[in-house]
């Protein structure tokens, strides 16, 4: 993972929000090779959800036709969104303070591990990334017992990482940044909503909150797209947009940020439908992932037991990815695809519902009043073939834009073997991201500033530019610029040589597999489009 984190760096993937200044936990700047992935990214899901869905053939393992449409909606909304949506009562971490520190951690997130000396076992909690967690816990361990290198063998370290939630009780832990054991306080629940205040004044009134998912947007404008845009149900809804949640431990690079991006379907259907649905969503999503260049062996589909379902509900399912920061044998979740029935529709209707009762009732405050004041605005549908009224069940799959961006650059990472200008091999670094995913699609290079190389090779560069993103390069060594991109994950490189000026063909050399091609100059922009695909 350092490795990962510092090409990211160095090549310009990611940067810490506000570095200059000391940097901001949770917060992450895109470079101008990150900007292009993400874009990129964020393009294909559009594409392949929204914008190049064909509504009029049912898909390879959907129930049926369907449609899907595209929202934009606002970041800062109507107070009551959250308090229907269930956010502003539920959207809890728990989270403990250590009272010698006073630091604040989240209580699922803090890991250690059991550490005996003599009579006496501890256990020693730390913030540090896996691959150093058994050498901190051991030094900490050491530091607390005042034991000298000499006597290391007398310490002796648990092998199982565990996280705080997992113990019974805290009162042997050494938290991350106390020296004396029991400093922790009982897990509390902290509200992950970012507060702002609207207008001027900035009475209690005027509070509201950054949006914690965009999926609100999506249904507070049910009943708007239906009346604007004559689709039927079943349909989809997608949005791409900014999410903010004030996360206790922001960690492990961008994989729990403060400030992310989010791209979110919410799929409206009938209810007697909605089983084959949510398995259509949930099969359709993972092969997303495989197809843009995820391994099969890295990601798992974890459906949720029966027992964490709400009621409504006929299923969640969770697609997750070894990242390379977790211990062997866990994953972290990428996206989680939910059969909400109509919990969100109804409580943006009626009144927050109580999700705990069966059928669903509105709750109610101690006054004996909704607790909180749907919009009273119609949610039903009516179907027109048989005039049936109904509130649509919906399937949401909801991912990450900023979570896949770190898989695939994880997956990306390679190091491997190739010839260097004098043949011998030599180790490089190759980040292996799916042509539609790469920042750059292809560089052109004149092999040498003379004999006319350089025009031509500019002459390309102009050309290629109008179709996709390229990048030109003459300074140094042939092999070096190959390099460069290499790094950048730059899948072609097009080298305009000695045999171009009579020929007018130039190779074109594979990231991949090195090999080189010769391609008509005519031919580029067909052959690259297409290989690109
Ligand atoms: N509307 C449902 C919803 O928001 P979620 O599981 O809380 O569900 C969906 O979030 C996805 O958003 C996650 O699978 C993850 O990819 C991404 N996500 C959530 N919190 C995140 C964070 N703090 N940093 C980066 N991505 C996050």
């Amino acid at each position: 993972m350092e490795k990962i984190v510092s090409l990211c760096k160095r090549r310009g993937f990611l940067f810490q929000s506000s570095e200059i200044y000391g940097g901001v936990q949770g917060f992450w700047d895109y470079g101008p090779l990150g900007v292009e992935l993400k874009r990129n990214l964020k393009d294909a899901w559009w594409h392949d959800m929204i914008s190049g869905h064909n509504e009029l053939a049912a898909p390879a393992g959907a129930p049926g036709p369907f449609e899907m449409v595209g929202l934009d909606s606002t970041i800062i909304m109507h107070p009551q969104v959250w308090k229907c949506s269930g956010h502003y009562d539920l959207f809890h971490d728990h989270m403990v303070d250590c009272r010698e520190s006073k630091k604040r951690y989240r209580f699922d997130q803090v890991r250690g591990r059991w550490v005996e000396y003599g009579e006496k076992k501890i256990f020693v909690s730390t913030l540090a990334e896996i691959e150093e967690e058994l050498n901190e816990v051991r030094r900490r361990g050491m530091k607390f017992f005042k034991l000298r290198n000499k006597d290391a063998d007398k310490l002796t370290v648990g092998d199982e990482s565990i996280t705080l939630d997992k113990l019974d009780s805290t009162a042997d832990v050494l938290a991350p940044d106390a020296k004396q054991l029991d400093t922790l306080t009982e897990p509390r629940e902290f509200n992950l909503m970012f507060k702002t205040t609207l207008g001027a004044l900035g009475g209690e009134d005027d509070t509201t909150f950054l949006r914690p998912e965009t999926a609100q947007g999506i249904f507070v404008n049910f009943k708007n797209v239906l009346d604007s845009s004559r689709v039927s149900v079943p349909f989809g809804i997608g949005q791409v947009g900014k999410s903010f949640r004030n996360e206790i431990t922001p960690r492990n690079f961008t994989f729990r940020s403060r400030e992310f991006e989010q791209m979110e379907i919410e799929f409206f259907c009938r209810p007697d439908q909605s089983q084959e649905w949510y398995r259509y969503w949930r099969d359709r999503r993972l092969a997303w992932y495989k197809e843009l260049g995820l391994s099969d062996d890295l990601l798992i589909m974890r459906e949720h037991h029966q027992e964490e379902l709400a009621h409504y509900s006929v299923g969640t399912a969770d697609i997750e990815y070894a990242f390379p920061f977790l211990p062997e044998g866990e994953y972290g979740e990428l996206e989680g695809i939910a059969h909400r029935g109509d919990f969100d529709l109804r409580s943006h209707m009626e009144g927050k519902l109580n999700p705990a009762t069966s059928p669903m009732e509105v709750e109610l405050g101690e006054n004996g009043k909704p607790k909180y004041r749907g919009s009273g605005k119609d949610m039903t549908y009516r179907d027109e073939a048989t005039n049936e009224k109904f509130v649509p069940h919906v399937v949401e799959p909801s991912a990450g834009a900023d979570r896949a961006a770190l898989a695939f650059l994880c997956e990306a990472y390679t190091e491997d073997e190739a010839p260097d200008e004098k043949g011998n091999m030599q180790t490089r670094t190759v980040m292996k991201l799916h042509p539609r995913l790469a920042p750059v699609k292809a560089a052109v290079f004149p092999l040498v500033k003379k004999d006319g190389m350089p025009e031509v090779a500019q002459e390309i560069y102009g050309e290629l530019k109008q179709h996709m993103n390229v990048f030109y390069d003459a300074k140094g060594a042939v092999g070096r610029r190959y390099r460069r991109q290499d790094e950048a994950g730059t899948p072609y490189c097009v080298t305009v040589d000695g045999e171009s000026l009579t020929d007018r063909t130039v190779t074109v050399r594979d990231r991949d597999s090195l090999e080189q091609s010769r391609v008509k100059i005519d031919d580029l922009v067909a052959e690259l489009t297409q290989r690109i695909r």
